[in-house]
């Protein structure tokens, strides 16, 4: 049994799909939530599922000055930064002969860039908040928990972007375990397979599109990718968000806290 009472967790993403269920099963273990989305509304339905414990602040985390503003809302709400899931994203896939410049580099901002500059901003109200644990004779672990996919760490056609992005943020979760370990903090990464949200919808007819500054980009995935993915995957299945979720748990939780620089792919058993 453990809780998470007492932490404070803040999530990126977490008005839809694995965020928002990353967000409410954090909340259920004690947490309080400061849910993060680009879009207000998702983000405000976040909140009030979770009730008094959630808060959302919502804005784009690759507009360069939205990270410290995140961090420090946070620490006004709450008093504290616990627990930090780097999880917002998309996809925006095309051969590498169809790839634009602003397209490659739009997924490396959304996956890489983004979380290094949420964990910089962190790192002051961290290091200094140790350090007077250390003095004080207390050790209190806490938590970061980057999301890759399978795509980074196996490589997928039609996503150099994205799986470069995806391998950057490994990069980066290993280089904090490094740096972090002296404070105390666990940096992990989970990588997903194929879970079932907005993400992963079946094509059909006229392409599904998200919308991202002003911009529509087709997401989705054939369905002749799908039923592929039922075949390979052992399990036979996508994964729910709650189940991808409850991956994400583990290293949020104490039952992780001497596991660090690891990635655990939660994907059953799929890999490209
Ligand atoms: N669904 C899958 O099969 C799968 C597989 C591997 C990895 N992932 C990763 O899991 C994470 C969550 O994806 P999902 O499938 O739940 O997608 P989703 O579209 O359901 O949710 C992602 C959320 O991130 C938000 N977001 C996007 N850009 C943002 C920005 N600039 N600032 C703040 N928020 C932003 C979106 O508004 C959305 O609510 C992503 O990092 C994705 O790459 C998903």
């Amino acid at each position: 049994m453990f809780t998470l009472q007492r932490k404070t967790a803040l999530v990126t993403g977490a008005g839809r799909g694995i965020g928002r269920a990353i967000a409410e099963t954090l909340a259920r273990y004690g947490a309080n939530v400061m849910v993060n989305d680009l879009d207000i509304e998702p983000a405000e339905e976040t909140a009030a599922a979770i009730g008094a414990r959630g808060a959302s602040f919502a804005g784009d985390v690759t507009d360069p000055a939205f990270p410290q503003a995140l961090v420090d809302a946070t620490l006004e709400t709450f008093g504290s930064l616990d627990i930090i899931v780097n999880n917002a994203g998309y996809t925006w896939d095309n051969v590498i002969q169809k790839t634009t410049d602003e397209q490659f580099e739009a997924m490396l901002k959304i996956h890489l860039t983004a979380p290094f500059r949420i964990l910089r901003a962190a790192s002051g109200w961290i290091r200094e908040t140790a350090k007077r644990e250390a003095a004080e004779g207390v050790r209190i672990t806490r938590k970061v928990v980057n999301i890759t996919s399978i795509a980074g760490t196996d490589g997928n056609p039609g996503q150099a972007g994205y799986s470069s992005g995806k391998a950057g943020v490994v990069g980066l979760t290993k280089t904090m375990s490094k740096e972090w370990g002296r404070y105390n903090v666990t940096v992990n990464a989970v990588g997903f397979g194929i879970i079932e949200t907005r993400l992963t919808q079946p094509l059909a007819g006229e392409a599904a599109s998200i919308d991202v500054q002003g911009r529509k980009i087709a997401v989705g995935v054939q369905p002749a990718v799908l039923d592929w993915v039922k075949k390979a995957c052992p399990l036979g299945r996508m994964g729910t968000p709650e189940e991808a979720a409850n991956a994400v748990l583990f290293f949020c939780s104490p039952l992780s806290d001497y596991v660090s620089g690891e990635v655990l792919i939660c994907g059953g058993g799929l890999h490209f």
